[in-house]
């Protein structure tokens, strides 16, 4: 349930990619509910088409729902253009697409490191960059998806630290330069959140949930609406003089360095 009782952002334009389910599809609804056109972006049409819809259905508010790989540029530029075409310049653009799985950097291909790197790292940059001429007017906002393993790592996450840590560095970078274009640029560094794609991967049973829930300060999973709220707070006038701040909404996972994850 999010505590913010007004409609936060009418008929503001807001892209969200890797949206097809998750953590990002659940912003992509919190925006919609908060009165904004949305456009969601994921590789799979059928899925990203049904989380349209289903946002639609929540919302009634309009969506839009683009097949695209964030890894082509060429192809996201495109996307962004017929976003701005039919929804007007953007407000908001939300990098969230993610690729994980468990594997230690001696039995990973290069092909799978470079796989998870290509996805949200360079990704994010093919993002933001081909959505940087739609974006830029006073009150912008852009919000990255780190994680904690951006600053510890964890055993079977070489791939996924080295890329998220990529993300916190080019979130300072396009802050510090795009502040002048009135953009400000921030990451959101989820902890482990409950009904998601990546904590099925990275705890698969019960025995490691509550492994997990030990490690954690808060003593629990994240719940998707967390991080919406964080994410509507972020990108609203509220949030004004914050930028290139990469906020943890984590329990206090990140605190345990490590040592909090094994
Ligand atoms: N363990 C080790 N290597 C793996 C792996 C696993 N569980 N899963 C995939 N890989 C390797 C593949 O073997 C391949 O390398 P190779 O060509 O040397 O064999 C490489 O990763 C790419 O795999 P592929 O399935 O062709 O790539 P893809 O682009 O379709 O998928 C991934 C990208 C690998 C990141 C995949 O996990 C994915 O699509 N994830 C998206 C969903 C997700 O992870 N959500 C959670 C986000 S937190």
């Amino acid at each position: 349930m999010s505590i913010f009782r007004e409609s936060l952002f009418p008929g503001r334009t807001v892209v969200v990619a890797g949206a097809s389910g998750g953590i990002n599809l659940e912003l992509a609804r919190a925006f919609s509910r908060h009165g904004s056109r949305v456009a969601v972006i994921s590789r799979d049409r059928t899925r990203i088409e049904t989380a349209a819809q289903t946002i639609w259905a929540a919302t009634g508010n309009p969506v839009l729902g683009l097949a695209g790989d964030v890894r082509d540029y060429p192809g996201i530029e495109r996307l962004m253009d017929s976003i701005r075409a039919e929804f007007g310049s953007f407000d908001v653009v939300i990098s969230g697409a993610a690729g994980n799985f468990v594997a230690r950097a001696s039995e990973m291909s290069a092909n799978g490191f470079k796989s998870v790197v290509d996805i949200d790292l360079i990704g994010t940059f093919n993002v933001l960059r081909a959505a940087h001429a739609h974006l830029r007017k006073p009150g912008a906002a852009v919000i990255n998806i780190s994680a904690p393993q951006a600053s510890s790592p964890y055993p079977g996450q070489a791939h996924v630290s080295a890329a998220k840590a990529g993300i916190n560095l080019l979130t300072q970078s396009l802050a510090v330069e795009w502040g002048g274009d009135g953009i400000r640029v921030n990451a959101i560094s989820p902890g482990p959140v409950s009904g998601t794609e990546g904590m099925a991967r990275l705890a698969p049973d019960q025995a490691a949930v509550e492994r997990l829930c030990a490690a954690i300060p808060a003593g629990r999973f994240g719940e998707m609406d967390e991080i919406a709220s964080l994410a509507l707070f972020l990108c609203s006038e509220a949030a004004a003089y914050i930028t290139g701040a990469i906020i943890p909404c984590d329990g206090g996972l990140a605190l345990m360095g490590a040592g909090g994850w094994k």
